[in-house]
């Protein structure tokens, strides 16, 4: 592969949620704040909107890297499709990695005994749920809005965090009892162009490279067909290396970017 092409120590491009390739542009760096904060301040509950590729998944990611480290306890939910037992299943065994009990109101205590326990060791957990746009069912909103409601007199026993694609916003306006939980909102948009080129130069360093090998014209050439939409970027980016590899190019101008996107369709 064109790794050793150009001497990297890992692939760049990836479409994988790497935390260690995290770049904070500014609109991610607003995104991880704004949730940190939620998180921190102990609130109930932060939504994260944008659309595919924007970098959701990833920044709920380095929010659970980070405040894990900070001894956190993190449930994360990848796939909320489920019936709302099904989720508060899937809940209380990302808190405990055992078995769960079949029963609703067993589930329901065994939840509620967690959170006490971690609030009793002097801990605060998170709950997040990622693709929260997949959520059908008006029911796993009320559950949901009913864990909110496990509280100290002064804190929430947990914080939620919702990600997801914008139809989400729909969903939440149309459930106002849910949607008054919510402290805070932020919806990510696509990168411009000067970050889109510090985003891959950024990227670029991480995988170990330390000269530039886009030209400016294949950079803004990046921009335009990816719109900014880092996965975007990240295929573009990675056919583009491809392609100059294959030819056995070191730099990377428009036309090899071109060519690559072109490729790519066939
Ligand atoms: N700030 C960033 N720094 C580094 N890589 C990023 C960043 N934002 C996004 N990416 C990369 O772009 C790709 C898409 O990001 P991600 O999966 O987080 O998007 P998403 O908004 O969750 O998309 P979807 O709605 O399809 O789930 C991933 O490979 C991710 O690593
Ligand atoms: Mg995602």
């Amino acid at each position: 592969m064109y790794k050793e092409h150009w001497d990297l120590k890992k692939m760049p491009f990836e479409n994988t949620p790497d935390t260690e390739f995290f770049f904070g542009s500014e609109k991610h760096e607003e995104a991880f704040s704004r949730l940190s904060y939620v998180v921190e301040e102990k609130k109930s509950c932060a939504a994260l909107t944008g659309a595919y590729g924007t970098g959701k998944t990833l920044v709920l990611k380095a929010l659970e890297r980070e405040f894990k480290k900070k001894g956190y306890v993190f449930s994360f939910v990848n796939n909320p499709r489920l019936d709302d037992l099904g989720l508060l299943k899937m809940i209380l065994h990302n808190f405990t990695g055992s078995g769960v009990p079949a029963r609703k109101e067993d589930v329901l205590m065994g939840i509620e005994k967690f959170l006490r326990d971690t609030f009793q060791d002097g801990k605060h957990v998170v709950v997040a749920i990622d693709e929260a746009q997949l959520i059908d069912d008006a029911s796993v909103f009320e559950e949901l809005r009913l864990l909110l409601n496990y509280q100290t007199e002064t804190r929430c026993l947990m914080t939620l965090l919702l990600a997801g694609q914008p139809e989400l916003n729909a969903k939440l306006d149309a459930n106002k009892q849910f949607s008054q939980r919510i402290v805070l909102s932020y919806n990510l948009v696509p990168l411009d162009f000067e970050e889109t080129k510090k985003y891959m130069d950024y990227r670029l360093k991480v995988a170990g490279l330390k000269e530039d090998i886009f030209d400016a014209k294949a950079l803004d050439t990046v921009f335009k067909r990816s719109g900014g939409i880092p996965r975007w970027i990240n295929n573009i980016a990675n056919m583009s290396m491809l392609t100059a590899f294959s030819k056995g190019e070191k730099s990377i101008s428009e036309a090899i970017v071109t060519e690559a996107i072109e490729s790519s369709k066939q």
